[in-house]
């Protein structure tokens, strides 16, 4: 039996953009709100009649219920099956991977990635196309028109499907199979890698702290690198997934992981550090004494790549986000392969990606990924780190060191003014932009502006167009300065100021970051009249 339920549609401004919608977990609960956004998914992508659907999410508080709404409305609506990780969860890529490998139609996502979760926190929910990667533009602008103009959702009277045991059922005339959420995603890494050779890697005493943050990829951590690869027990550390992430941000970064980032500076250091985040599709990789930027971590990748038997034949280009640092366009240009600049988000990847023009993808914020799915793969990045290690034969400072004597070292980072009122975020950015055409030629400090834009993309495969994608500044010597807003926080405004320093593979290559990138932080500071975000300092600087 299937109801029609009138629905008010409780949205406001939020239009789903590079990571499907984003909320306090609280709004999502009020009734009727996922429902309508549900509805509005399937309305958007011509019904659900007849489709099958691969649904699951990180395990934060509200998947399991959410996803019990999701299956009756995807019954209700017609789909024909739908395939769900057992307990409700799969990690992002694993769910890319699963789209494809069954050819389903599309994927429903529950994640609000590295937010933090609990009834106080955050929830989100995305939609992924048959592609395994998440709905380009045209799609979440269609999703977005018909939740504004809802007016009926349909959804199934049945009572909740178990998802704790493996197996297929039915829910109202739907076929639901519930499915083991690690062996396919385990099975496509062994595929990619040299399993053999990481093997005997962690026999040789290779030692390595993984951090799950209590997220997703506990379960497929342990299973891929204790079980599988021989990693000494207890290597994966907070390998439980929790509702609320054991009351943290499951963000991999210096700031967040600092469990263990304070075990890899200490003198007990293993050979080999690594975090994911909630959803499984970041990672931060970080050596004894030394953490590796992300931008230079898809660099290295990129100059190794070859060393992994998925891409012995070499790399036919890569992307990267725009604000991600030039590093990975050092390495294309010596593989003399293609670098793409994309705008910020992941989606913009994926036409390159169907497209064979790019191999390897990334961006600043601790996404990295391949053709293998068309999500960016925490996972994925630390084999293929391993595999690196395994074959070198060399420790990751070492690597590290090679990488910047050939290339030159890019200096990065970020800096965070998080929570801003929205018109103080705004106005930094206007008055920016408005200066924009006549710093090229001033001075601030040692730095001179050698141009300044606003950073606009047309999509080589689509033609598809997308304009303010963040300013940028850049300095005679090889240092920028881009500036954007996030459009991912859930309060307020976030400004982000991205910060870039190029030194040659000569010059000093071991300094402090916030040494090497002190002369850019102070002339953007005055160029953007940052004083105005009434902060001292960032809040978050990674
Ligand atoms: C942030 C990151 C961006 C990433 C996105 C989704 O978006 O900066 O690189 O693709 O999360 O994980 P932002 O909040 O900056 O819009
Ligand atoms: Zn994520």
């Amino acid at each position: 039996m299937a109801s029609t339920e009138t629905s008010t549609t409780p949205f406001d401004d939020q239009i789903p953009g590079t990571s499907g919608l984003r909320k306090k977990t609280r709004v999502f609960m009020q009734p009727g709100y996922l429902e309508n956004f549900v509805q509005a998914i399937f309305d958007a992508i011509g019904g659900a009649q007849g489709k099958h659907f691969v649904v699951g999410g990180d395990g934060r508080f509200f998947n399991a219920e959410a996803i019990q709404t999701i299956l009756k409305i995807a019954a209700a609506n017609g789909a024909a099956q739908v395939t769900v990780g057992q307990g409700g969860l799969l990690s992002t890529p694993a769910a890319s991977h699963l789209i494809r490998k069954l050819g389903a139609d599309g994927g429903l996502i529950l994640s609000a990635s590295h937010n933090p979760g609990g009834i106080d926190a955050d929830f989100g929910l995305k939609y992924n196309i048959d592609n395994g990667g998440p709905a380009p533009e045209a799609i979440t602008r269609k999703i977005s028109d018909s939740a504004a103009s809802l007016t009926r959702y349909h959804i199934a009277e049945a009572k909740d499907a178990d998802l704790a045991q493996i197996g297929t059922s039915e829910i109202a005339g739907m076929l639901l199979t519930v499915v083991d959420p690690v062996d396919d995603y385990a099975a496509l890494m062994a595929e990619l890698f040299d399993f053999d050779k990481i093997r005997a890697l962690f026999a040789g005493g290779f030692s390595m702290r993984f951090d799950a943050m209590h997220a997703v990829t506990g379960p497929y951590a342990r299973r891929i690198l204790e079980e599988e690869l021989g990693a000494a027990s207890g290597t994966v550390i907070n390998a439980t997934p929790s509702p609320d992430f054991g009351g943290g941000h499951p963000d991999p970064n210096p700031v967040w992981a600092h469990e263990l980032m304070s075990e890899m500076m200490s003198d007990r250091a293993p050979d080999f550090g690594a975090a994911s985040d909630g959803d499984g599709d970041r990672n931060m990789i970080v050596g004894p004494g030394l953490f590796v930027s992300p931008s230079d971590s898809l660099a290295v990748l990129a100059a190794n790549a070859h060393l992994a038997p998925a891409y012995t034949a070499g790399i036919a280009g890569v992307a990267r986000s725009m604000p991600t640092s030039a590093a990975v366009d050092r390495v294309a240009e010596k593989l003399g392969v293609a670098p793409y600049e994309t705008p910020t988000g992941w989606k913009f990847f994926g036409n390159l990606l169907d497209a064979g023009r790019v191999t390897l993808c990334g961006e600043e914020s601790a996404g990295t990924g391949s053709d293998h799915v068309r999500e960016k793969d925490g996972l994925w990045a630390v084999l293929l780190w391993l595999n690196i290690l395994a074959e070198r034969g060399e420790s990751l400072p070492a690597i590290m060191q090679d990488h910047w004597q050939t290339f030159g070292r890019d200096y990065y980072a970020r800096h965070d003014y998080e929570a801003l009122p929205k018109p103080v975020a705004e106005e930094v950015m206007s008055q920016l932009r408005a200066r924009l055409g006549d710093l090229p030629g001033e001075s601030f400090g040692a730095l001179t502006v050698s141009a300044a834009d606003e950073f606009s993309y047309v999509d080589p495969v689509d033609q598809s167009e997308s304009h303010a994608q963040g300013l940028r500044v850049y300095f005679e010597g090889g240092a920028r300065a881009v500036l954007r807003l996030s459009g991912t926080g859930t309060e307020g405004a976030t400004l982000r100021v991205y910060l870039q320093s190029y030194t040659p593979g000569d010059g000093a290559l071991n300094l402090d970051t916030s040494v090497a990138l002190a002369p850019v932080a102070a002339a953007i500071h005055a160029i953007a009249g940052l004083a105005r975000t009434g902060r001292d300092a960032p809040d978050v600087i990674t």
